[in-house]
């Protein structure tokens, strides 16, 4: 008689060493207490509030209708590979070629790719903190050593000084995300390119996670690894998304932009794993790069009038304290003035929000910053408000 399998089931070393996603588990806890019919205010999403645009829809459609269903190379296709070089060439002027071009399912994969066709074992990987919470679990997946850079005292900003005093012998790699996710923060374009000098001084990689590019709020500038020189680019992998830019995060797009050999080798992983991305999501990729560009204009300004509200509202609750962020859709208070009587940390914080005023924020812990607390505004502003009106009921009670 064979033995059932969760007796003789035990996980892998690569995976016990891996965290569940807390944003995930934030999302499922919300949809548990809606379906209990209560009015849950969910502040957590890490994805947009909008519809994917009517253009892309139909063009996935028309992939549909053409037949289009079929296995494609595992780059992607050749119209694709084309709609990624014209975007990047047309937006900042750099030339890429298609040996440079993977598409990839979501911007997730294409930094998969990129650590994993990398990395070795005893590599360090320089990851900033509070940083998304995939890029170390990659890392560890890797075998490789994730070493945190903590930005808080430059209010999240990474700072070339830092990266340079963080570089050993055995730094490799290290992972940049300018919007950040879950900070907002914009590295500015001047300070962007002194931390790509540092790493070309000492051979480092990077990746250059831009998921958040085209949401920056003036003045703040939009700034791409793709500007760089193609000297300085040749270690670095640039990893895009469809998902955030155009209201896309259930179609799974994604791309890479790096040397051909470093291409070749993230082939091989995404080869052997998924193959290509979804052949009718690809064909709306193109249509998403190729098309009218006025819905992430429109999603821009919405966030922005949104962000505009939300920050000074944020800065009067008791206890919070709040930079302003410019870019992504997060704001990333720090709740350490709320911290008192039975609340110790803001993940009881988070818990107390969300059990007492059935509100969901995700807890700074998970980015590694511990004492903050992640706040989406990819919401509607009548949401927001409701929101922000309970969480400043929470914090009033504590200030008690
Ligand atoms: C910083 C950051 N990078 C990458 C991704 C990956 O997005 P996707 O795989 O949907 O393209 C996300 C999604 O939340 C993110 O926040």
């Amino acid at each position: 008689m064979s033995k059932p399998v969760s007796d003789s089931f035990s996980v892998s070393d690569n995976v016990a060493r891996m965290q569940a996603s807390t944003t995930l588990a934030a999302m499922q806890t919300a949809e548990a207490m809606r379906a209990e019919g209560v009015d849950v205010v969910d502040l957590g999403a890490g994805e947009p509030d909008f519809d994917t645009p009517e253009n892309i829809k139909r063009a996935a459609n028309e992939a549909m209708r053409e037949g289009q269903t079929k296995y494609t190379p595992t780059a992607g296709t050749r119209r694709l590979q084309e709609a990624i070089i014209n975007f990047y060439e047309q937006k900042f002027g750099a030339r890429y070629e298609r040996s440079q071009v993977m598409a990839t399912n979501g911007g997730k994969q294409a930094i998969f790719n990129a650590v994993v066709s990398l990395c070795n074992p005893g590599d360090e990987v320089l990851v900033v903190k509070p940083y998304w919470v995939t890029f170390p679990e990659i890392v560890t997946f890797a075998r490789a050593t994730p070493v945190f850079i903590d930005t808080e005292e430059t209010s999240f900003v990474l700072k070339a000084e830092q990266v340079s005093r963080a570089i050993t012998p055995r730094t490799k790699l290290i992972i940049l995300n300018s919007p950040s996710n879950p900070s907002g923060r914009v590295i500015p374009p001047a300070e962007f390119r002194r931390i790509f000098e540092v790493l070309q001084e000492h051979g480092v990689y990077a990746i250059s996670d831009e998921c958040y590019l085209r949401f920056v709020y003036p003045p703040a500038e939009v700034y791409s690894a793709a500007t760089l020189s193609p000297e300085l680019r040749s270690r670095i992998c640039i990893a895009g998304s469809f998902s955030k830019t155009y209201a896309m995060t259930g179609w799974r797009m994604g791309y890479s932009l790096a040397a051909p050999e470093w291409t070749k080798a993230m082939l091989k992983v995404q080869g052997h794993s998924t193959s290509n991305p979804n052949s009718i999501a690809q064909r709306a990729a193109v249509e998403a790069f190729n098309g009218p560009q006025e819905s992430v204009s429109e999603m821009l300004a919405e966030y922005g009038r949104r962000r505009d509200w939300l920050i000074p509202q944020l800065c009067k609750i008791p206890g919070f304290n709040c930079v302003t962020p410019e870019g992504a859709f997060y704001a990333f208070p720090d709740v350490r003035g709320c911290l008192r009587g039975e609340i110790n940390s803001s993940a009881e914080f988070v818990d107390m929000l969300l059990n007492e005023e059935h509100t969901v924020v995700t807890d700074g812990a998970g980015f590694g910053a511990e004492g903050f607390i992640r706040i989406s505004y990819a919401t509607s502003l009548e949401r927001l408000k409701e929101g922000v009106e309970r969480i400043r009921r929470v914090a009033q009670r504590l200030a008690k």
